[in-house]
């Protein structure tokens, strides 16, 4: 028989995405309206893991006032990091070196201390497959899946991701008014890690003339040709959005850093490109998007996923939903294992009627 739920906590893990106070304000009022107690713990769980770095404490009570007004708001008013993996926390070792330490029984303990009877995880594929592991481990668990990269298994999409793709647009239509002024070809780098949903998204909708993706190694060759033939019809000036993690043929991603967990911050490819281009003797320049790709005010579609997320995160608690993930099924949302969601990343699929359509209209996909 399922334990009955008095207590939730919620956390917010890994990079931040447009649409979490959303969620953090659907979760806390439907709970609310439960009879349940509520506690947000302070970035991601270092609040229940480094309390003493909190002075008001690392766990907040969350009433209707705490979550007033914030649907609107990017960011989280939790906090997060994506460096407190607590199966690999980072911590100073002996020889003050940071050594990865497995501190998941001292944080299910912390949930014990406090009765937390479940945990609502908004995270994206990372936050949730250690969600999943404190779930193997005895912690029920309910996920929401988060990410501007819209890299998540089984769900259609993830919260982020339209608001992420709203702003690329945007910055797309911004960069044809200058690149035709100046018959230049202007590159434009966007976040998204190995998935490239993005780049193609946002190029399909701001009318890219070349879009390179990481599923799709390219071939400099073909960006030039696209550019060539573009100028032989009297188009002086190109548009090239590239995803952070494309790699040419034959060659590697653009890695700019590896953190002690090995995990890689990606970046650097837009400039690349710029550059061969340039030494093919075209006037490029090139803009990396990065983080301002994740902040802002989500989308009214984002807003509403994310409400329905939050809301139906605690209605399947509440019907005695365990360890799943709520998962966007258009019209519907529903719940996945968490198991599966965890399982594989979500890339574009080369067969896709998007990536078709891209082809149709003439866009350049590096191949
Ligand atoms: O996963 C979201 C994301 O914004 C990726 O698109 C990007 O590669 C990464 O996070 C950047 O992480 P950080 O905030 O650590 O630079």
């Amino acid at each position: 028989m399922t334990r009955t739920i008095r207590k939730i906590a919620i956390m917010t893990g890994g990079g931040d995405a447009p649409g979490l106070n959303a969620v953090i304000r659907a979760a806390v009022i439907t709970a609310l309206g439960q009879g349940w107690e509520c506690y947000g713990i302070r970035d991601s769980y270092d609040g229940l893991l480094e309390p003493q770095r909190y002075p008001q404490g690392g766990v907040i009570r969350m009433t209707r006032e705490t979550v007033r007004g914030i649907t609107h708001l990017g960011g989280t008013i939790l906090g997060t990091t994506n460096k407190g993996n607590p199966f690999k926390y980072p911590l100073p070792g002996p020889n003050g070196q940071l050594e990865l330490t497995d501190r998941s029984n001292e944080l299910l303990d912390a949930f014990k201390r406090l009765e937390i009877d479940a945990l609502i995880a908004i995270a994206g594929d990372g936050g949730l497959f250690i969600a999943y592991g404190l779930s193997q481990k005895g912690l029920v668990v309910m996920g929401v899946p988060k990410t501007i990269d819209n890299d998540l298994a089984e769900t259609a999409m993830t919260f982020g991701f339209n608001t992420a793709v709203a702003f690329a647009t945007d910055c797309i239509d911004r960069l044809h008014a200058t690149a035709h002024a100046h018959s230049r070809v202007m590159v434009v780098e966007v976040m998204g890690r190995h998935a490239g949903w993005i780049a193609l998204e946002a190029g399909v909708a701001g009318t890219a003339d070349v879009i390179l993706v990481p599923e799709i190694p390219y071939d400099l060759e073909q960006v030039v040709a696209k550019i060539r033939a573009r100028q032989a019809e009297g188009h002086h000036f190109a548009i090239v959005v590239v995803a952070e993690g494309a790699r040419p043929k034959n060659g590697e991603a653009s890695v700019q850093a590896t953190d002690i967990a090995g995990g890689e911050r990606l970046g650097g490819i837009g400039e690349k490109v710029a550059a061969d281009l340039q030494a093919r003797g075209y006037e490029t320049r090139s803009v990396v998007l990065g983080h301002l790709l994740r902040g802002g005010t989500p989308t009214a579609f984002d807003r509403l996923i994310s409400l329905r997320f939050g809301a139906a995160a605690v209605r399947g608690l509440a019907a005695g939903q365990r360890n799943v993930m709520v998962a966007l099924d258009p019209p519907v949302v529903r719940y996945v294992p968490l198991a599966a969601a965890t399982r594989q990343l979500k890339f574009v699929p080369l067969n896709g009627d998007t990536v078709q359509t891209a082809r149709e209209l003439g866009v350049c996909l590096g191949d």
